[in-house]
Protein backbone atom coordinates (compact mmCIF):
# COMPACT_ATOMS: atom_id res chain seq x y z
CA UNK A 1 0.00 0.00 0.00
CA UNK A 2 1.83 2.99 -1.15
CA UNK A 3 1.09 5.89 1.38
CA UNK A 4 2.05 8.95 -1.40
CA UNK A 5 -0.28 7.14 -4.01
CA UNK A 6 -3.55 5.77 -2.15
CA UNK A 7 -6.30 7.87 0.06
CA UNK A 8 -5.28 7.99 3.37
CA UNK A 9 -8.65 5.96 4.62
CA UNK A 10 -7.46 3.18 2.82
CA UNK A 11 -3.91 3.16 4.05
CA UNK A 12 -4.94 3.71 7.44
CA UNK A 13 -7.83 0.80 7.42
CA UNK A 14 -4.62 -1.85 5.90
CA UNK A 15 -2.10 -0.32 8.40
CA UNK A 16 -4.19 -0.81 10.83
CA UNK A 17 -5.20 -4.78 10.27
CA UNK A 18 -1.74 -5.55 9.43
CA UNK A 19 -0.91 -4.11 13.18
CA UNK A 20 -3.91 -5.90 14.89
CA UNK A 21 -3.55 -9.27 13.14
CA UNK A 22 0.41 -9.60 13.51
CA UNK A 23 1.54 -12.35 15.96
CA UNK A 24 4.93 -13.68 17.11
CA UNK A 25 4.13 -16.97 18.37
CA UNK A 26 5.59 -19.95 16.56
CA UNK A 27 3.15 -21.57 16.21
CA UNK A 28 0.59 -19.36 14.29
CA UNK A 29 3.32 -18.92 11.74
CA UNK A 30 4.77 -23.01 11.27
CA UNK A 31 2.73 -25.57 8.95
CA UNK A 32 4.03 -28.95 9.25
CA UNK A 33 4.55 -30.80 5.93
CA UNK A 34 4.43 -34.00 5.34
CA UNK A 35 5.87 -34.46 2.13
CA UNK A 36 7.92 -31.34 0.23
CA UNK A 37 8.47 -32.96 -2.65
CA UNK A 38 4.79 -33.01 -3.29
CA UNK A 39 2.43 -30.51 -1.20
CA UNK A 40 -1.00 -31.38 -0.17
CA UNK A 41 -3.30 -28.54 -1.16
CA UNK A 42 -4.33 -27.95 2.63
CA UNK A 43 -0.74 -27.55 3.17
CA UNK A 44 -0.53 -24.97 0.27
CA UNK A 45 -3.23 -23.49 1.50
CA UNK A 46 -2.25 -22.64 5.28
CA UNK A 47 1.29 -21.42 3.67
CA UNK A 48 -0.50 -18.93 1.85
CA UNK A 49 -3.01 -17.85 4.17
CA UNK A 50 0.42 -16.91 6.45
CA UNK A 51 2.90 -15.23 4.33
CA UNK A 52 -0.33 -13.33 2.96
CA UNK A 53 -0.72 -11.76 6.54
CA UNK A 54 2.87 -11.52 7.57
CA UNK A 55 5.15 -12.28 4.86
CA UNK A 56 6.46 -15.18 6.57
CA UNK A 57 6.05 -18.80 7.41
CA UNK A 58 7.98 -21.28 8.85
CA UNK A 59 7.93 -24.79 8.06
CA UNK A 60 8.18 -28.35 9.72
CA UNK A 61 9.57 -31.37 7.78
CA UNK A 62 7.78 -34.49 9.23
CA UNK A 63 9.55 -37.00 7.35
CA UNK A 64 13.02 -37.48 6.30
CA UNK A 65 13.41 -37.24 2.79
CA UNK A 66 15.68 -39.15 0.90
CA UNK A 67 17.38 -36.40 -1.00
CA UNK A 68 16.21 -32.72 1.28
CA UNK A 69 18.49 -30.26 -1.26
CA UNK A 70 15.92 -31.54 -4.09
CA UNK A 71 13.11 -31.63 -2.10
CA UNK A 72 13.61 -27.83 -1.08
CA UNK A 73 13.67 -27.17 -4.47
CA UNK A 74 10.64 -29.02 -5.69
CA UNK A 75 8.71 -27.27 -2.48
CA UNK A 76 9.85 -23.84 -3.92
CA UNK A 77 8.87 -24.13 -7.27
CA UNK A 78 5.42 -25.39 -5.81
CA UNK A 79 4.39 -22.33 -4.35
CA UNK A 80 5.71 -19.92 -6.93
CA UNK A 81 9.42 -19.33 -6.12
CA UNK A 82 12.16 -20.17 -8.86
CA UNK A 83 14.63 -17.94 -10.96
CA UNK A 84 16.99 -18.52 -8.09
CA UNK A 85 20.19 -16.51 -7.60
CA UNK A 86 23.10 -18.29 -8.43
CA UNK A 87 26.78 -17.16 -6.71
CA UNK A 88 29.85 -18.33 -6.41
CA UNK A 89 28.65 -20.50 -3.79
CA UNK A 90 25.66 -21.98 -4.60
CA UNK A 91 24.94 -25.30 -6.70
CA UNK A 92 23.75 -24.94 -10.36
CA UNK A 93 20.35 -24.80 -8.97
CA UNK A 94 20.68 -21.72 -6.49
CA UNK A 95 20.97 -23.56 -3.20
CA UNK A 96 23.67 -22.49 -1.03
CA UNK A 97 24.74 -24.20 1.72
CA UNK A 98 25.18 -21.42 5.15
CA UNK A 99 27.84 -22.67 6.90
CA UNK A 100 31.56 -21.63 8.64
CA UNK A 101 33.99 -21.69 5.55
CA UNK A 102 37.05 -22.34 6.61
CA UNK A 103 38.73 -19.41 4.84
CA UNK A 104 37.49 -15.77 6.23
CA UNK A 105 36.81 -13.32 4.09
CA UNK A 106 36.52 -9.73 6.01
CA UNK A 107 33.96 -8.60 3.66
CA UNK A 108 30.59 -7.38 4.48
CA UNK A 109 28.87 -10.04 2.00
CA UNK A 110 30.79 -12.97 3.67
CA UNK A 111 29.58 -12.66 7.35
CA UNK A 112 26.48 -15.46 6.88
CA UNK A 113 29.27 -18.19 5.83
CA UNK A 114 31.15 -16.84 9.60
CA UNK A 115 29.69 -18.06 12.88
CA UNK A 116 30.04 -14.18 14.44
CA UNK A 117 26.63 -11.92 14.62
CA UNK A 118 24.71 -10.54 11.39
CA UNK A 119 23.06 -7.63 11.74
CA UNK A 120 19.42 -6.61 9.97
CA UNK A 121 19.04 -6.64 6.55
CA UNK A 122 17.21 -7.93 3.53
CA UNK A 123 18.73 -10.04 1.07
CA UNK A 124 20.42 -9.02 -2.02
CA UNK A 125 20.35 -4.84 -0.63
CA UNK A 126 23.60 -4.86 -3.28
CA UNK A 127 21.70 -6.29 -5.81
CA UNK A 128 21.16 -3.72 -8.77
CA UNK A 129 17.51 -3.82 -9.92
CA UNK A 130 17.58 -6.37 -12.04
CA UNK A 131 18.56 -8.79 -9.60
CA UNK A 132 15.80 -8.27 -6.69
CA UNK A 133 15.47 -10.71 -4.32
CA UNK A 134 11.43 -10.98 -3.69
CA UNK A 135 11.65 -14.16 -1.55
CA UNK A 136 14.25 -16.88 0.05
CA UNK A 137 13.79 -20.32 1.77
CA UNK A 138 16.08 -21.07 4.21
CA UNK A 139 16.52 -24.41 5.56
CA UNK A 140 18.51 -25.85 8.38
CA UNK A 141 19.97 -28.98 8.30
CA UNK A 142 21.70 -29.28 10.88
CA UNK A 143 21.76 -26.87 14.49
CA UNK A 144 24.80 -25.16 16.07
CA UNK A 145 25.28 -25.99 20.26
CA UNK A 146 23.93 -22.75 20.97
CA UNK A 147 23.38 -19.13 19.90
CA UNK A 148 22.50 -19.04 15.83
CA UNK A 149 19.04 -17.53 16.58
CA UNK A 150 17.29 -15.90 14.64
CA UNK A 151 14.91 -12.60 14.28
CA UNK A 152 12.48 -11.49 11.70
CA UNK A 153 10.43 -8.18 11.48
CA UNK A 154 8.27 -7.84 8.38
CA UNK A 155 9.11 -5.12 6.27
CA UNK A 156 5.78 -3.81 5.49
CA UNK A 157 5.67 -3.25 9.53
CA UNK A 158 8.78 -1.50 9.42
CA UNK A 159 7.50 0.67 6.79
CA UNK A 160 4.29 1.35 9.08
CA UNK A 161 5.92 2.37 12.05
CA UNK A 162 7.79 4.90 10.18
CA UNK A 163 4.80 6.07 8.22
CA UNK A 164 3.86 6.55 11.81
CA UNK A 165 6.42 8.52 13.27
CA UNK A 166 7.49 10.67 10.74
CA UNK A 167 6.14 11.89 6.96
CA UNK A 168 8.89 11.72 4.86
CA UNK A 169 9.07 8.57 3.56
CA UNK A 170 9.78 9.74 -0.13
CA UNK A 171 13.04 10.53 1.50
CA UNK A 172 13.94 6.39 1.67
CA UNK A 173 12.10 6.08 -1.95
CA UNK A 174 14.85 7.88 -4.10
CA UNK A 175 16.37 5.62 -6.52
CA UNK A 176 19.78 6.67 -4.91
CA UNK A 177 18.87 6.21 -1.44
CA UNK A 178 21.56 4.60 -0.70
CA UNK A 179 24.81 3.56 -2.95
CA UNK A 180 27.15 0.56 -2.57
CA UNK A 181 30.48 0.85 -4.09
CA UNK A 182 31.94 -1.88 -6.43
CA UNK A 183 33.37 -5.00 -4.64
CA UNK A 184 36.04 -5.74 -6.65
CA UNK A 185 36.44 -9.03 -4.97
CA UNK A 186 33.00 -10.02 -6.91
CA UNK A 187 33.51 -7.59 -9.82
CA UNK A 188 30.07 -6.21 -8.34
CA UNK A 189 29.52 -2.65 -9.80
CA UNK A 190 28.61 0.26 -7.74
CA UNK A 191 24.56 -0.19 -7.15
CA UNK A 192 22.14 2.65 -6.25
CA UNK A 193 19.22 1.89 -4.18
CA UNK A 194 16.13 3.00 -2.85
CA UNK A 195 14.99 1.64 0.76
CA UNK A 196 11.08 1.18 0.16
CA UNK A 197 9.60 0.37 -3.62
CA UNK A 198 7.08 -0.65 -4.98
CA UNK A 199 6.68 -4.12 -7.42
CA UNK A 200 4.05 -5.03 -8.82
CA UNK A 201 1.59 -3.64 -6.07
CA UNK A 202 3.92 -5.12 -3.63
CA UNK A 203 5.81 -3.09 -0.89
CA UNK A 204 9.94 -4.00 -1.33
CA UNK A 205 12.41 -3.31 0.57
CA UNK A 206 16.08 -3.17 0.63
CA UNK A 207 17.92 -2.52 3.36
CA UNK A 208 21.00 -3.01 5.93
CA UNK A 209 22.35 -1.63 9.10
CA UNK A 210 25.94 -2.05 7.61
CA UNK A 211 28.07 1.24 7.89
CA UNK A 212 31.03 1.24 6.44
CA UNK A 213 30.70 0.66 1.99
CA UNK A 214 27.83 2.63 1.83
CA UNK A 215 27.41 6.01 0.89
CA UNK A 216 23.59 7.78 1.81
CA UNK A 217 21.96 10.33 0.21
CA UNK A 218 22.18 13.72 1.70
CA UNK A 219 18.65 13.84 1.51
CA UNK A 220 18.04 10.13 3.04
CA UNK A 221 20.40 10.14 5.76
CA UNK A 222 18.26 11.04 8.70
CA UNK A 223 15.18 9.48 7.61
CA UNK A 224 17.42 6.23 7.18
CA UNK A 225 18.86 6.34 10.85
CA UNK A 226 15.25 7.07 12.12
CA UNK A 227 14.32 3.84 10.12
CA UNK A 228 17.17 1.81 11.60
CA UNK A 229 15.49 2.95 15.04
CA UNK A 230 12.76 1.67 14.62
CA UNK A 231 13.83 -1.78 13.24
CA UNK A 232 16.05 -2.01 16.68
CA UNK A 233 13.27 -0.68 19.20
CA UNK A 234 10.45 -2.47 17.98
CA UNK A 235 10.91 -5.56 19.97
CA UNK A 236 6.99 -6.55 19.82
CA UNK A 237 7.26 -6.59 16.17
CA UNK A 238 10.57 -8.98 15.89
CA UNK A 239 9.58 -12.72 15.31
CA UNK A 240 12.40 -14.48 17.10
CA UNK A 241 13.33 -18.19 16.45
CA UNK A 242 16.24 -20.67 16.67
CA UNK A 243 15.93 -23.60 14.16
CA UNK A 244 15.59 -26.88 14.96
CA UNK A 245 17.09 -29.32 12.93
CA UNK A 246 13.94 -30.37 9.86
CA UNK A 247 12.66 -26.67 10.10
CA UNK A 248 12.70 -23.82 7.55
CA UNK A 249 11.43 -20.45 6.57
CA UNK A 250 9.87 -18.89 3.52
CA UNK A 251 9.65 -15.47 3.93
CA UNK A 252 9.15 -12.33 1.21
CA UNK A 253 12.34 -10.91 1.95
CA UNK A 254 12.00 -9.64 5.41
CA UNK A 255 14.03 -8.04 7.48
CA UNK A 256 16.69 -10.27 9.41
CA UNK A 257 19.31 -11.16 11.78
CA UNK A 258 21.28 -13.81 13.19
CA UNK A 259 23.05 -13.44 16.97
CA UNK A 260 26.37 -15.39 16.82
CA UNK A 261 26.90 -18.92 17.64
CA UNK A 262 28.95 -21.99 18.18
CA UNK A 263 29.29 -25.22 17.00
CA UNK A 264 30.19 -28.42 18.59
CA UNK A 265 32.78 -30.53 16.89
CA UNK A 266 30.30 -32.91 15.46
CA UNK A 267 27.64 -30.44 14.99
CA UNK A 268 28.02 -27.70 12.54
CA UNK A 269 25.09 -25.39 12.08
CA UNK A 270 24.16 -26.12 8.75
CA UNK A 271 21.67 -24.49 6.72
CA UNK A 272 20.23 -24.27 2.94
CA UNK A 273 19.23 -21.31 1.51
CA UNK A 274 17.62 -20.14 -1.97
CA UNK A 275 17.42 -16.65 -2.60
CA UNK A 276 14.14 -16.44 -5.22
CA UNK A 277 13.57 -13.25 -7.59
CA UNK A 278 10.05 -14.07 -7.88
CA UNK A 279 7.42 -13.74 -4.76
CA UNK A 280 5.97 -16.61 -2.72
CA UNK A 281 2.93 -17.42 -4.98
CA UNK A 282 0.37 -20.14 -4.08
FE1 LIG B 1 20.07 -12.82 4.99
Amino acid sequence: MNILEIPRNDYKLWADKKLERFSNKIDDLIVEINNPSSLTKPEKTYMSNIINQHNIVFFQIDKEATDLKAAIKIMGSQIGLGNYEIDSKSDDDGLTEIKIHSKHQSNAEYIPYTNKKLNWHTDGYYNNNENLILSWILFCRTQSESGGMNKYMDHEIAYILFNEAYNNISDLMLHNTYTIPENTHTQRKAVDSPIFSFINGKLHMKFTMREKNILWNDKSQKAASNLKNIVNNSDEYHITHKFTEGQGVITNNVIHMRTPFTNLEKKNRLLYRLRSKKRMEV
